[in-house]
């Protein structure tokens, strides 16, 4: 167990990517706020989420409630609809860490890389909330079900924002999920790890392979 007792409000964490991070973060700990548009779908997701972890405080509530009420929020909605779910919720993210998951896949060409034109979606987050708001962004190239499942991930986590201190949060917390994750920078470097995400994609169906991953190595200097 996490000695750390943050609250983690995930807003869609009704969804795959969502239900995954909360499962693991849940194991670890951590108190756990499913959002949702409705509060039916918070109520279900919650509801199996105690069956997984009946020790972790766990609780629903819609998106903007869940915003408020979490020290960490994480947005795990499909790109889409990413600014929408910002703009309703901006208010109650001042001072906070939002982790943004969001990676721009632009169906049916979800192996072609198509950045949006602000860049990436993390620089757009971090753009429409303002410095007020510690935008990260992680997990792009982590794939829910293996979240979900009781396995090893074998992909690290590349960690983009504009806060040294905010990152170390969000590296802390891939660690607490069994990933490792690694500084990468300001938020305009979010485009990189978005990128990689078609990258991965492509590399699973022309090898015939399931979850490519990347895996940051090095030596310690002396
Ligand atoms: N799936 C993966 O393996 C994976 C991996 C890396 C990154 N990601 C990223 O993670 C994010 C979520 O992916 P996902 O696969 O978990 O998505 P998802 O399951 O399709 O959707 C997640 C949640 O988004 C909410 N949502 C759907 N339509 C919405 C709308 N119109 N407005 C506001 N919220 C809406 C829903 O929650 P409610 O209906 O409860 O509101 C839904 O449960 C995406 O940005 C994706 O790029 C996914």
């Amino acid at each position: 167990m996490s000695d750390t007792q943050e609250s983690i409000a995930i807003l869609g964490g009704t969804g795959d990517l969502g239900t995954g991070l909360a499962i693991r973060w849940a194991k670890a700990g951590h108190k756990i706020i499913i959002g949702s548009r409705t509060q039916e779908k918070a109520d279900t997701a919650v509801a199996a989420l105690r069956l997984i972890s009946p020790q972790t405080d766990v609780s629903a509530m819609v998106n903007e409630d869940a915003a408020a009420s979490g020290d960490i929020v994480v947005l795990t909605v499909p790109f889409a609809h990413q600014l929408s779910t910002l703009e309703s919720v901006k208010s109650a993210l001042t001072g906070k860490i939002l982790i943004d998951v969001t990676v721009p896949l632009m169906p049916p060409a979800v192996g072609k890389v198509q950045l949006p034109a602000g860049g990436s979606a993390g620089k757009m987050a971090q753009d429409l909330l303002g410095d007020e708001v510690m935008v990260v962004t992680a997990f792009q190239n982590i794939a829910a079900h293996l979240l979900q499942q009781d396995v090893k991930i074998e992909c690290d986590v590349l960690v983009a924002g504009n806060k040294k201190i905010a990152r170390e949060k969000v590296i802390e917390l891939a660690g607490q999920a069994g990933m490792t994750g690694w500084h990468a920078g300001p938020i305009e470097n979010s485009a990189a790890a978005e990128a990689l995400t078609s990258i991965l994609i492509q590399i699973n169906r022309r090898h015939d392979i399931s979850h490519s991953g990347l895996k940051i190595i090095g030596q310690a200097d002396s």
